[in-house]
């Protein structure tokens, strides 16, 4: 079954945990859909943890669109959403017009980055009937990669939760909510009507995202994310392997080749004489 924004929002209604993943790949997306994850996310970490930028802020509309085609293939259940890269929806019609390329493509909705800045552009994506996931707390391509923890005043806790339900009442439909602490996270949840997705934002949101290569225990381990296996590792042991095996010839095997037969490889070997005598 499809996973739309009203199976979402009764899961929020109904206490029931939404979990979202990002992911940059199609043999990664056939995985999550096929474990039943409610929201395959596209994020603009694809940047630092596929393509070796150095920041979110070098990543494209192109890099986005490329990566959100091969995850679209594999998705069948999920909503699949995007991130709306650095740049891309600084005005209402120019995110819009790249909010569009994205549904072309398949996805179901986009995410953005920003506080109250981000209002306008909510309400102009939200106008033209596009699905918005805000994203408020640590914003990678604002305050950069050093995450650092939002909502521990007084002051920064209520500008929090009002920036929460101004996005929301521009039209977000979902609200990513990153490294807040977990009583302002439990007060945004418990404020919105819409889901609230938590990265490092405590127990108490609607949901969690995790980055998948954190999961998988690729590169550095963060405090917020659990590693559920050591990729790098098997990886890397993996390729060592490899590498022995060919240079010790115990790769390939017999198991690994294909033959011709017999009779045929004989009328070869006759045809190869007469042709070297010739
Ligand atoms: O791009 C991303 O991975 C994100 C998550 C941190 C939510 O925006």
């Amino acid at each position: 079954m499809k996973k739309d924004i009203t199976y979402l929002h009764t899961k929020k209604q109904q206490k029931q945990l939404i979990s979202v993943l990002t992911c940059y790949d199609y043999p990664t997306a056939c995985m999550q859909d096929e474990a039943g994850i409610d929201i395959v996310f596209v994020g603009d970490s694809v940047g630092t943890n596929i393509l070796g930028y150095k920041s979110e802020m070098e990543v494209t509309m192109s890099d986005m669109l490329h990566h959100l085609q091969a995850v679209h293939r594999g998705v069948t259940d999920a909503y699949l959403l995007v991130d709306m890269p650095y740049g891309s929806d600084r005005y209402g019609k120019q995110a819009v017009t790249n909010a569009n390329l994205f549904l072309d493509v398949g996805a179901d909705g986009v995410k953005l980055e920003g506080g109250t800045e981000k209002v306008p552009i909510v309400t102009a994506l939200t106008e033209q009937g596009i699905e918005v996931c805000a994203h408020i707390g640590h914003n990678p391509q604002i305050h950069g990669s050093k995450a650092l923890t939002h909502g521990k005043t007084v002051s920064k806790a209520k500008e929090l939760i009002q920036t929460a339900t101004e996005l929301t009442d521009a039209g977000a439909k979902l609200i990513v909510l990153e490294k807040i602490t977990e009583e302002i996270s439990q007060i945004i949840t418990g404020t919105l009507d819409i889901p609230t997705i938590g990265i490092g934002a405590g127990r108490y949101c609607d949901g969690q995202v995790l980055v998948i290569n954190d999961v998988l225990g690729i590169g550095a381990p963060f405090k917020h994310a659990k590693r559920y296996q050591e990729y790098n590792q098997l990886t890397f042991e993996a390729i060592l392997q490899y590498k022995q095996e060919v240079e010790n010839g115990s790769f390939p095997t017999d198991a690994n080749v294909a033959h011709i037969a017999a009779d045929k490889l004989e009328r070869v070997q006759k045809w190869l004489e007469l042709e070297r005598k010739s």
